[in-house]
């Protein structure tokens, strides 16, 4: 049987903790997992596409089947182009569906060899953002609980005192 390639697709924008239960769990059900930095050239990030990759990668080294990229560009064209057969993506609450079901309906249309499957994340995690983590971090906020440790000091230093219009942007 051909390898089972899914694409965890993302801002990052820093990886939380939510996301990595995420990869680790798609990293059990999969060949391969690549996690997609998406860049988005109409949004102002707060971390780099190569600092965001480089965060990812320093805390799935331990995941033997997990790559990480960045593109610019459509996800189903990214999909294709790794023929890939899964899109996996975390679930939170009910807020988060209206706007994943449209996503993965265009998806469909666009990469019909693909399907879009959710996987709902744990409860702990139910409430936790990359904007959360944003505005803990500004406010000098304990983000021990929501980010993986290796990084923490590294978004907590860039984030702390930052500009508030900067830190209320969503993702
Ligand atoms: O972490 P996010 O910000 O919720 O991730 C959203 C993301 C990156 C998965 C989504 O914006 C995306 O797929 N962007 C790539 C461009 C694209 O394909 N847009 C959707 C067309 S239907």
């Amino acid at each position: 049987m051909s390898e089972r390639i899914a694409v965890c697709p993302g801002s990052f924008d820093p990886v939380t903790l939510g996301h990595v239960d995420i990869i680790q769990r798609a990293s059990a059900i999969f060949d391969k997992v690549i996690v997609l930095v998406s860049i988005n050239p109409t949004k102002e990030p707060m971390f780099s596409p190569e600092e965001r990759v480089e965060m990812i990668k320093t805390v799935t080294k331990n995941l033997d089947n997990v790559e990480v990229e960045a593109s610019e560009g459509l996800l189903a064209d990214f999909v294709k182009s790794k023929g890939a057969t899964a899109i996996v993506k975390g679930l939170r609450a009910v807020s988060d569906f209206e706007y994943e079901f449209q996503m993965a309906l265009a998806n469909k249309k666009l990469c019909p060899e693909a399907e879009t499957i959710f996987l709902v994340t744990r409860s702990e995690n139910m409430y936790l953002s990359s904007s959360v983590v944003k505005q803990i971090a500004y406010f000098g906020g304990d983000i021990s609980d929501f980010v993986p440790a290796e990084i923490k000091e590294r978004i907590a230093a860039r984030l702390t005192g930052l500009g508030r219009e900067t830190i209320n942007a969503k993702e």
